[in-house]
């Protein structure tokens, strides 16, 4: 019997050498330790045939037996973590000290910025968003809009056309004919848009973008109007800003309005911004012309509907100080990165 157990010290003693894991030490340990399998696990269950006066010196010997395999695992266990967290520190060595590599991120184009915060003050007040077309035809884009044929905003100098029927739009207005012939009443809709006009100069572009804004229901009042450009002004260009209307003239509404705000450079004391007067021009609007509203099939007795269209690059050049609108198509980084809201 002593025997037996000096060849499993031996064969632990000589074994523990060669494990060169510690995954390995595991399988190692089970072969010995496994209270089923394992070589000392089957000593334990032998006790049952041995005569039972020597049964007490048996058990004693296989527990030191145990207890020393288990001591002599542990100690390997332990060893071999060590040693593999050594390794591992090394494969992993990370120099705090080296300069980080920095990521440039980039952001929206302020136009898409503007874009994207006009509509969300608006969806904030119930509106949706309605796609717009790029190319329109001459129906939608006038004379549905009460613009008629002799109308001096149909000039070759102002459109591009297409062929005689067909034009690249040059107001998003005709989203409201779009809005207004499609969907069900009350419709309450913002449609942001690329227009086209033969325009250039520091203010103008051939190619900007507009949002029109049109609601229709019933009682829509010009207080509706001014109530809701009040809330956008004062989220767009600060709380302390307030609006103006003064009489205009736009063949789809009647009556018409330019809308301005209060110079929110100056706050109203007059400055170069607001060219001394303390107001700045924004967008035009009004009540939907009835002609408009019957010609979509609105009855104009029980309905009525305001209107506003807002130049997009307009309200970013005075939002973000910027003085030419070219710098908002150059795609220069300099000055795109300057400008990042989101
Ligand atoms: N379509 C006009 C333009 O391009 C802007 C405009 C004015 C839109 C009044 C409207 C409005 O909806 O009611 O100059």
């Amino acid at each position: 019997m002593n025997e037996r157990f000096a060849s499993i010290r031996e064969e632990i003693l000589n074994g523990m050498n060669q494990q060169t894991s510690s995954r390995e030490v595991y399988e190692f340990r089970k072969l010995f330790m496994d209270s089923k399998t394992g070589k000392i696990g089957q000593l334990m269950k032998e006790m049952k045939n041995i005569p039972p006066q020597e049964r007490a010196e048996y058990g004693k010997s296989v527990n030191e037996l145990k207890e020393w395999a288990l001591a002599q695992f542990e100690e390997m266990d332990t060893r071999m973590k060590a040693k593999e967290m050594e390794e591992r520190y090394a494969s992993e060595k990370l120099d705090v000290t080296m300069p980080a590599v920095t990521v440039e991120t980039g952001n929206l184009h302020p136009i898409t910025q503007t874009r994207n915060q006009i509509i969300d003050i608006f969806a904030g007040m119930g509106f949706e968003v309605f796609e717009n077309k790029e190319i329109e035809n001459d129906y939608y884009n006038f004379t549905a809009l009460n613009t008629p044929k002799d109308h001096p905003a149909r000039d070759m100098q102002d459109t591009f056309y297409l062929s005689p029927e067909f034009l690249l739009a040059t107001q998003t207005s005709a989203a409201q004919i779009h809005a207004m012939e499609t969907k069900e009443l009350p419709i309450k809709i913002l449609a942001p848009g690329k227009v086209f006009r033969s325009d250039d100069d520091a203010t103008h572009s051939p190619m900007f973008h507009q949002m029109e804004g049109l609601v229709v229901d019933k009682k829509i009042t010009l207080c509706d109007l001014k109530g809701m450009l009040d809330v956008f002004v004062k989220k767009i260009y600060g709380e302390e800003t307030t609006t103006r209307l003064r009489p205009s003239y736009f063949p789809f509404t009647e009556p018409s309005v330019e809308v301005d705000v209060s110079c929110f450079e100056c706050g109203g004391k007059g400055c170069k911004l607001c060219k001394g007067t303390g107001w700045i021009e924004i967008l035009g609007g009004g009540i939907v012309n009835k002609k408009v509203l019957e010609n979509c099939g609105i009855d104009s007795e029980k309905y009525s509907g305001l209107a506003f269209g807002i130049g997009i690059e307009r309200t970013a050049m005075l939002k973000y100080g910027i003085n030419n609108i070219k710098l908002l198509f150059e795609s220069d980084l300099r000055v795109l990165s300057q400008i990042d809201d989101n």
